[in-house]
């Protein structure tokens, strides 16, 4: 893969792929993690006195409606304080006053262009990377850095697209992102897996699960494991195609795989054998909680994807607030995957030694998947 440094970059004009899909309520940005993140490879950029142009998406239009609550607007403001300069906006994604503001950009400018998945209503030229638009966006500069650690595993025009017609490297919050994800491959951790969907993260269970010491597993997703031991899970959300392969699973991995002894329903906490028809699984119970943090405390190292509990909801929250306090209080290494989980971390001022900027990402990666918007970049 080519990196940034590897370029001669002096005085060109860049397009950098940055993921701003950050979270937006009201206008404004509630959680700036993604743009910060970014910066290194801007501030290098420069340095190097080039013309930037800024690509991203933020979140999904499947209607016209969607455009003006997914404006990149309030990026801009957030990106010019960070920065400390002003930032050039374009609304037009292609087209004269695109061209007319590039054409104008000055050397150490940067030029924001609005949310690239406009143009995915009503054609989705950008989701399936349009080659028109590919070739038409790399024709308006003589570099593309991908820096979209969130999105690399997206092949869209302004990910994998662009990058096939111009010389190519990764940015700095890309290189990062490899380095950190890479390490933990290879070594000894602990699992800490929850969420809705076990499809989500069979892949990295599958792929980690020889270098990891154990496997917990909260959240919504612990309704399919534990269903597939015979008990009952009333609404629990259970993905049915998968109850064989963690029936199997934890045949093959009766010692490492670790499953709540109690829950939190709508009636309290619960031990899992007195879950009844009209209860859902909303959170880990208590001697979960104990548990969990046992085999915590001696993990070298803990990859966490996904939340133990619905933590939006208050009475829902215990089992996710704990666990992630006591990881960060007992300053046990931890990375986190993105997504929901930074969120929680977030909300529960949590530090940890790396929070990853990517959720999907970072999932398929670790899951040993190649991700489209790297393997543009080349060996
Ligand atoms: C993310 O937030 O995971 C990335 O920005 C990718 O977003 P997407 O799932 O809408 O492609």
């Amino acid at each position: 893969m080519k990196k940034i440094n590897e370029l001669d970059l002096n005085e060109k004009t860049v397009i950098v792929r940055v993921d701003y899909n950050v979270p937006i309520k009201d206008g404004i940005v509630t959680d700036d993690n993604r743009i910060r993140q970014s910066l290194k490879t801007l501030q290098y950029l420069l340095e190097k006195k080039c013309k930037i142009i800024l690509l991203s998406h933020l979140g999904k239009i499947k209607e016209e409606a969607d455009k003006e609550k997914n404006t990149l607007k309030p990026v801009k403001e957030v990106l010019e304080k960070l920065i400390n300069q002003n930032i050039e906006f374009s609304s037009s994604l292609r087209g004269e006053e695109l061209e007319t503001k590039i054409k104008n950009l000055g050397n150490g400018e940067i030029l924001l262009v609005e949310n690239t998945r406009y143009l995915d209503y009503p054609n989705k030229l950008e989701s399936n990377c349009d080659e028109e638009l590919s070739k038409y966006w790399a024709s308006l500069a003589d570099i593309f850095i991908m820096d979209a650690f969130g999105s690399a595993h997206r092949a869209h025009a302004s990910t994998a697209g662009i990058a096939r017609y111009l010389p190519c490297a990764a940015g700095y919050l890309v290189i990062k992102e490899l380095e950190e994800l890479e390490k933990i491959k290879s070594t000894e951790k602990t699992l800490l897996l929850g969420g809705a969907k076990v499809s989500d993260k069979i892949g990295v269970i599958d792929n980690l699960i020889t270098t990891s010491d154990f496997v917990l597993i909260g959240g919504a997703m612990c309704g399919t494991f534990i269903k597939s031991q015979g008990f009952n899970v009333g609404n629990t959300y259970v993905d049915d195609e998968k109850l064989s392969y963690a029936k199997k699973l934890l045949e093959d991995y009766k010692s490492k795989i670790i499953l709540p002894i109690d829950v939190v329903t709508e009636n309290g906490n619960k031990e899992i054998h007195k879950i009844t028809e009209n209860e859902t699984i909303l959170d880990i119970g208590n001697n979960t909680i104990e548990l969990f943090k046992k085999h915590l405390s001696n993990s070298k190292l803990v990859l966490t994807n996904g939340t133990m509990g619905l933590y939006e909801d208050e009475k829902y929250e215990n089992g996710t607030k704990n666990i992630l306090q006591f990881l960060s209080q007992n300053s046990i290494k931890t990375v986190v995957c993105g997504g929901d989980t930074a969120s929680a971390a977030k909300k529960y001022k949590c530090d940890f030694y790396y929070v990853s900027t990517g959720g999907g990402a970072s999932l398929e990666y670790l899951s040993g998947e190649k991700l489209p918007g790297i393997e543009v970049l080349g060996e």
